[in-house]
Protein backbone atom coordinates (compact mmCIF):
# COMPACT_ATOMS: atom_id res chain seq x y z
CA UNK A 1 0.00 0.00 0.00
CA UNK A 2 1.41 3.19 -0.97
CA UNK A 3 0.24 6.80 0.66
CA UNK A 4 0.59 9.64 -1.74
CA UNK A 5 -0.13 13.56 -0.09
CA UNK A 6 0.30 15.23 -3.81
CA UNK A 7 -2.95 15.36 -6.42
CA UNK A 8 -0.36 15.26 -9.20
CA UNK A 9 1.64 12.39 -8.32
CA UNK A 10 -1.59 10.56 -7.73
CA UNK A 11 -3.00 11.38 -11.20
CA UNK A 12 -0.13 10.56 -12.87
CA UNK A 13 -0.08 7.35 -11.02
CA UNK A 14 -3.83 6.67 -11.76
CA UNK A 15 -3.21 7.33 -15.50
CA UNK A 16 -0.47 4.49 -16.05
CA UNK A 17 -3.13 2.28 -14.16
CA UNK A 18 -5.51 3.84 -16.86
CA UNK A 19 -3.41 2.74 -19.92
CA UNK A 20 -2.32 -0.23 -18.41
CA UNK A 21 -6.08 -1.25 -18.46
CA UNK A 22 -6.61 -1.44 -14.80
CA UNK A 23 -9.87 -0.34 -13.10
CA UNK A 24 -9.88 1.84 -10.30
CA UNK A 25 -12.38 2.48 -7.24
CA UNK A 26 -12.31 5.43 -5.62
CA UNK A 27 -13.74 5.17 -1.82
CA UNK A 28 -14.16 9.30 -0.98
CA UNK A 29 -13.80 9.93 3.07
CA UNK A 30 -13.30 12.31 5.84
CA UNK A 31 -11.17 9.37 7.47
CA UNK A 32 -11.89 7.97 11.12
CA UNK A 33 -12.84 4.86 9.31
CA UNK A 34 -14.92 2.13 10.52
CA UNK A 35 -17.18 -0.62 9.50
CA UNK A 36 -19.26 2.03 7.11
CA UNK A 37 -16.13 2.75 4.94
CA UNK A 38 -14.91 -0.89 5.19
CA UNK A 39 -17.94 -2.25 3.69
CA UNK A 40 -17.33 0.66 0.63
CA UNK A 41 -13.57 -0.56 0.43
CA UNK A 42 -14.64 -4.68 0.41
CA UNK A 43 -16.96 -3.71 -2.72
CA UNK A 44 -14.47 -1.86 -4.52
CA UNK A 45 -11.75 -4.21 -3.33
CA UNK A 46 -14.14 -6.84 -5.19
CA UNK A 47 -14.86 -5.11 -8.22
CA UNK A 48 -11.36 -3.16 -8.93
CA UNK A 49 -7.92 -4.09 -10.12
CA UNK A 50 -7.12 -1.21 -8.16
CA UNK A 51 -8.28 0.73 -4.88
CA UNK A 52 -8.05 4.31 -3.70
CA UNK A 53 -8.56 5.20 -0.39
CA UNK A 54 -8.81 9.54 0.16
CA UNK A 55 -8.64 10.59 3.42
CA UNK A 56 -9.54 14.21 3.51
CA UNK A 57 -11.09 16.13 5.96
CA UNK A 58 -12.58 18.74 3.33
CA UNK A 59 -12.33 22.10 5.11
CA UNK A 60 -14.96 23.65 2.01
CA UNK A 61 -17.54 21.56 3.21
CA UNK A 62 -18.12 22.75 7.27
CA UNK A 63 -19.67 25.87 8.19
CA UNK A 64 -18.12 28.57 10.22
CA UNK A 65 -19.45 26.68 13.51
CA UNK A 66 -19.07 23.38 12.52
CA UNK A 67 -17.24 20.74 13.87
CA UNK A 68 -14.17 21.03 11.31
CA UNK A 69 -11.27 21.48 14.07
CA UNK A 70 -12.89 18.78 16.17
CA UNK A 71 -13.59 16.30 13.77
CA UNK A 72 -11.60 13.46 14.25
CA UNK A 73 -8.59 12.32 12.99
CA UNK A 74 -6.88 8.67 13.63
CA UNK A 75 -4.47 8.64 11.00
CA UNK A 76 -2.51 5.82 11.83
CA UNK A 77 -5.32 3.66 12.75
CA UNK A 78 -6.94 4.70 9.52
CA UNK A 79 -3.63 3.54 7.67
CA UNK A 80 -3.81 0.30 9.39
CA UNK A 81 -7.54 -0.25 8.48
CA UNK A 82 -6.45 0.46 4.85
CA UNK A 83 -3.77 -1.77 4.83
CA UNK A 84 -5.54 -4.81 6.48
CA UNK A 85 -8.30 -4.40 3.97
CA UNK A 86 -5.37 -4.42 1.05
CA UNK A 87 -6.40 -0.67 -0.36
CA UNK A 88 -3.96 -0.01 -3.27
CA UNK A 89 -3.55 3.53 -2.47
CA UNK A 90 -4.30 6.32 0.60
CA UNK A 91 -4.78 9.92 -0.87
CA UNK A 92 -4.05 12.05 2.41
CA UNK A 93 -3.40 15.42 0.60
CA UNK A 94 -3.32 18.50 2.57
CA UNK A 95 -5.36 21.58 2.42
CA UNK A 96 -3.14 23.82 0.74
CA UNK A 97 -2.37 20.70 -1.52
CA UNK A 98 -6.41 20.39 -2.67
CA UNK A 99 -7.18 23.69 -1.98
CA UNK A 100 -4.38 26.50 -2.66
CA UNK A 101 -5.14 30.38 -1.84
CA UNK A 102 -5.91 30.96 -5.37
CA UNK A 103 -8.66 27.86 -5.23
CA UNK A 104 -11.61 29.97 -6.98
CA UNK A 105 -13.71 27.11 -8.64
CA UNK A 106 -16.60 25.38 -7.03
CA UNK A 107 -19.36 23.15 -8.32
CA UNK A 108 -22.84 23.68 -7.18
CA UNK A 109 -25.74 21.08 -7.57
CA UNK A 110 -29.12 23.02 -8.13
CA UNK A 111 -32.35 22.65 -6.05
CA UNK A 112 -30.87 19.50 -4.74
CA UNK A 113 -28.23 20.79 -2.29
CA UNK A 114 -30.53 23.45 -1.12
CA UNK A 115 -33.43 21.23 1.20
CA UNK A 116 -33.03 18.81 4.03
CA UNK A 117 -29.50 19.33 4.89
CA UNK A 118 -28.53 21.83 2.67
CA UNK A 119 -31.55 23.84 4.60
CA UNK A 120 -29.04 23.65 7.65
CA UNK A 121 -26.12 23.42 6.37
CA UNK A 122 -25.53 26.23 3.54
CA UNK A 123 -22.39 25.96 1.92
CA UNK A 124 -21.90 21.62 2.85
CA UNK A 125 -23.33 20.23 -0.70
CA UNK A 126 -21.12 22.86 -2.48
CA UNK A 127 -17.92 22.04 -0.58
CA UNK A 128 -18.93 17.75 -1.23
CA UNK A 129 -19.41 18.63 -4.85
CA UNK A 130 -16.59 20.22 -5.44
CA UNK A 131 -14.40 18.30 -3.26
CA UNK A 132 -15.33 14.95 -5.19
CA UNK A 133 -15.43 16.31 -8.61
CA UNK A 134 -11.32 16.85 -7.76
CA UNK A 135 -11.16 13.75 -6.75
CA UNK A 136 -13.16 11.79 -9.27
CA UNK A 137 -10.52 14.02 -12.03
CA UNK A 138 -7.00 12.83 -9.44
CA UNK A 139 -8.07 9.54 -9.39
CA UNK A 140 -9.50 8.94 -13.07
CA UNK A 141 -11.75 6.29 -11.04
CA UNK A 142 -13.78 4.05 -13.22
CA UNK A 143 -16.02 3.67 -9.89
CA UNK A 144 -16.41 5.68 -6.59
CA UNK A 145 -18.37 3.73 -4.19
CA UNK A 146 -21.10 5.86 -1.96
CA UNK A 147 -22.85 5.20 1.23
CA UNK A 148 -26.54 5.28 1.32
CA UNK A 149 -26.44 6.94 5.16
CA UNK A 150 -25.76 9.95 3.51
CA UNK A 151 -28.51 9.53 1.28
CA UNK A 152 -28.32 13.52 -0.28
CA UNK A 153 -25.07 13.51 -0.28
CA UNK A 154 -25.49 10.55 -2.70
CA UNK A 155 -27.86 11.84 -4.77
CA UNK A 156 -26.05 14.73 -5.59
CA UNK A 157 -22.79 12.88 -6.83
CA UNK A 158 -25.01 11.27 -8.82
CA UNK A 159 -26.86 14.17 -10.73
CA UNK A 160 -23.22 15.91 -11.17
CA UNK A 161 -21.62 13.02 -12.26
CA UNK A 162 -23.94 12.80 -15.00
CA UNK A 163 -24.58 16.83 -15.44
CA UNK A 164 -20.83 17.18 -15.86
CA UNK A 165 -20.23 13.89 -17.43
CA UNK A 166 -17.60 12.97 -15.67
CA UNK A 167 -17.11 8.69 -16.69
CA UNK A 168 -16.81 7.38 -13.12
CA UNK A 169 -19.76 5.40 -12.33
CA UNK A 170 -21.22 5.56 -8.72
CA UNK A 171 -22.21 2.48 -6.79
CA UNK A 172 -24.46 3.15 -4.16
CA UNK A 173 -23.75 0.99 -0.45
CA UNK A 174 -25.77 -0.27 1.72
CA UNK A 175 -26.12 1.20 5.26
CA UNK A 176 -24.16 -0.43 8.19
CA UNK A 177 -25.30 -0.07 11.37
CA UNK A 178 -23.96 -1.61 14.66
CA UNK A 179 -26.16 -4.53 16.32
CA UNK A 180 -28.47 -2.28 18.09
CA UNK A 181 -29.53 -0.32 14.89
CA UNK A 182 -27.16 2.73 15.69
CA UNK A 183 -25.91 3.80 11.80
CA UNK A 184 -22.35 4.04 11.92
CA UNK A 185 -20.90 7.14 11.59
CA UNK A 186 -17.54 9.31 12.58
CA UNK A 187 -19.34 11.44 14.32
CA UNK A 188 -20.57 8.88 16.74
CA UNK A 189 -17.26 9.36 18.98
CA UNK A 190 -18.76 12.75 20.17
CA UNK A 191 -21.55 10.98 21.81
CA UNK A 192 -21.72 9.58 25.52
CA UNK A 193 -22.54 6.71 26.57
CA UNK A 194 -26.56 8.19 27.67
CA UNK A 195 -26.30 9.94 23.86
CA UNK A 196 -25.84 6.85 22.27
CA UNK A 197 -28.56 4.85 24.28
CA UNK A 198 -30.73 7.88 23.62
CA UNK A 199 -29.73 7.88 19.74
CA UNK A 200 -31.04 4.34 19.55
CA UNK A 201 -34.51 6.04 19.15
CA UNK A 202 -33.65 7.56 15.52
CA UNK A 203 -33.07 4.05 13.78
CA UNK A 204 -35.80 2.67 16.08
CA UNK A 205 -38.42 4.80 14.64
CA UNK A 206 -37.26 4.89 11.21
CA UNK A 207 -37.81 1.33 11.32
CA UNK A 208 -41.01 1.22 12.68
CA UNK A 209 -42.35 3.64 9.77
CA UNK A 210 -40.92 1.64 7.27
CA UNK A 211 -43.01 -1.03 8.38
CA UNK A 212 -46.53 1.09 8.62
CA UNK A 213 -45.22 2.46 5.23
CA UNK A 214 -47.59 0.13 2.87
CA UNK A 215 -50.62 0.47 5.40
CA UNK A 216 -50.91 3.85 6.96
CA UNK A 217 -51.21 7.53 5.26
CA UNK A 218 -47.76 9.27 4.73
CA UNK A 219 -48.73 12.08 7.63
CA UNK A 220 -49.65 9.19 10.01
CA UNK A 221 -46.29 7.13 9.71
CA UNK A 222 -44.48 10.97 9.81
CA UNK A 223 -46.14 12.16 12.29
CA UNK A 224 -45.68 8.76 15.09
CA UNK A 225 -42.16 8.88 13.82
CA UNK A 226 -41.63 12.79 14.53
CA UNK A 227 -43.82 12.10 18.01
CA UNK A 228 -41.27 9.57 19.01
CA UNK A 229 -38.26 11.38 18.01
CA UNK A 230 -39.41 14.65 19.85
CA UNK A 231 -39.55 12.88 22.84
CA UNK A 232 -35.13 12.04 23.19
CA UNK A 233 -34.23 14.30 26.08
CA UNK A 234 -32.06 17.22 24.99
CA UNK A 235 -32.98 16.36 21.12
CA UNK A 236 -33.49 18.80 18.70
CA UNK A 237 -34.76 18.08 14.89
CA UNK A 238 -33.26 19.69 12.33
CA UNK A 239 -35.94 17.94 9.35
CA UNK A 240 -37.67 14.72 9.05
CA UNK A 241 -38.84 14.35 5.87
CA UNK A 242 -40.09 11.04 3.23
CA UNK A 243 -39.31 12.13 -0.21
CA UNK A 244 -38.59 10.29 -3.49
CA UNK A 245 -36.19 7.84 -3.48
CA UNK A 246 -35.38 8.94 -7.56
CA UNK A 247 -35.12 12.86 -6.77
CA UNK A 248 -35.48 13.37 -3.28
CA UNK A 249 -38.87 15.25 -4.43
CA UNK A 250 -41.72 15.51 -1.26
CA UNK A 251 -43.27 11.90 -1.74
CA UNK A 252 -47.05 11.67 -2.03
CA UNK A 253 -49.17 8.60 -1.80
CA UNK A 254 -48.48 6.95 -5.72
CA UNK A 255 -44.57 7.21 -4.61
CA UNK A 256 -43.46 3.68 -4.85
CA UNK A 257 -40.28 4.16 -3.79
CA UNK A 258 -39.48 6.31 -0.54
CA UNK A 259 -36.79 7.60 1.89
CA UNK A 260 -37.59 8.54 5.29
CA UNK A 261 -34.78 10.84 6.26
CA UNK A 262 -33.94 12.67 9.09
CA UNK A 263 -31.22 15.26 10.88
CA UNK A 264 -31.40 14.99 14.63
CA UNK A 265 -29.15 16.87 17.44
CA UNK A 266 -28.73 14.75 20.62
CA UNK A 267 -26.58 16.92 22.92
CA UNK A 268 -24.29 18.69 21.03
CA UNK A 269 -23.92 16.23 17.86
CA UNK A 270 -25.87 15.83 15.13
CA UNK A 271 -26.99 12.77 13.34
CA UNK A 272 -28.39 11.90 10.13
CA UNK A 273 -30.23 8.36 9.46
CA UNK A 274 -32.69 7.33 6.76
CA UNK A 275 -34.66 4.21 5.30
CA UNK A 276 -36.11 2.90 2.28
CA UNK A 277 -39.64 2.61 2.07
CA UNK A 278 -41.28 0.21 -0.73
CA UNK A 279 -44.96 -0.12 -1.54
P1 LIG B 1 -17.42 10.32 5.36
O1 LIG B 1 -18.45 10.81 6.32
O2 LIG B 1 -16.08 9.91 5.89
O3 LIG B 1 -18.05 9.13 4.57
C1 LIG B 1 -17.35 8.52 3.52
C2 LIG B 1 -18.28 7.54 2.83
O4 LIG B 1 -18.64 6.51 3.75
C3 LIG B 1 -19.59 8.20 2.36
O5 LIG B 1 -19.94 7.71 1.08
C4 LIG B 1 -20.57 7.75 3.42
O6 LIG B 1 -21.92 7.70 2.96
C5 LIG B 1 -20.04 6.36 3.73
N1 LIG B 1 -20.54 5.92 5.06
C6 LIG B 1 -20.43 6.55 6.23
N2 LIG B 1 -21.06 5.87 7.22
C7 LIG B 1 -21.60 4.78 6.62
C8 LIG B 1 -22.38 3.68 7.09
N3 LIG B 1 -22.77 3.57 8.35
N4 LIG B 1 -22.74 2.73 6.18
C9 LIG B 1 -22.38 2.83 4.88
N5 LIG B 1 -21.64 3.84 4.38
C10 LIG B 1 -21.26 4.80 5.24
O7 LIG B 1 -19.17 11.54 3.30
C11 LIG B 1 -18.06 12.03 3.46
O8 LIG B 1 -17.12 11.47 4.26
C12 LIG B 1 -17.62 13.29 2.74
O9 LIG B 1 -18.71 14.14 2.56
C13 LIG B 1 -16.91 13.01 1.39
C14 LIG B 1 -17.85 12.31 0.39
C15 LIG B 1 -15.65 12.18 1.60
C16 LIG B 1 -16.48 14.36 0.75
O10 LIG B 1 -15.62 15.05 1.57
Amino acid sequence: MKVIKDALQLQKVAFKHLINGDEIGLIPTMGALHEGHISLIEKSVKNDDITIVSIFVNPVQFGPNEDYLKYPRPIKKDLEICKRNHVDYVFMPSVNNMFPQDHKTFVEVKTLQDIMCGAFRPVHFRGVATVVSKLFNISCADRAYFGMKDFQQLKIIEKMTKDLNFRTKIVPCPIVREKNGLALSSRNSYLSDEERLLSLNISKSLKEAAKEFKNKSLNAVKKKAVNKLKKIPNSKIDYAEIVSADDLSPADKNTKRAVFTVAVWVGKTRLIDNIQMTK
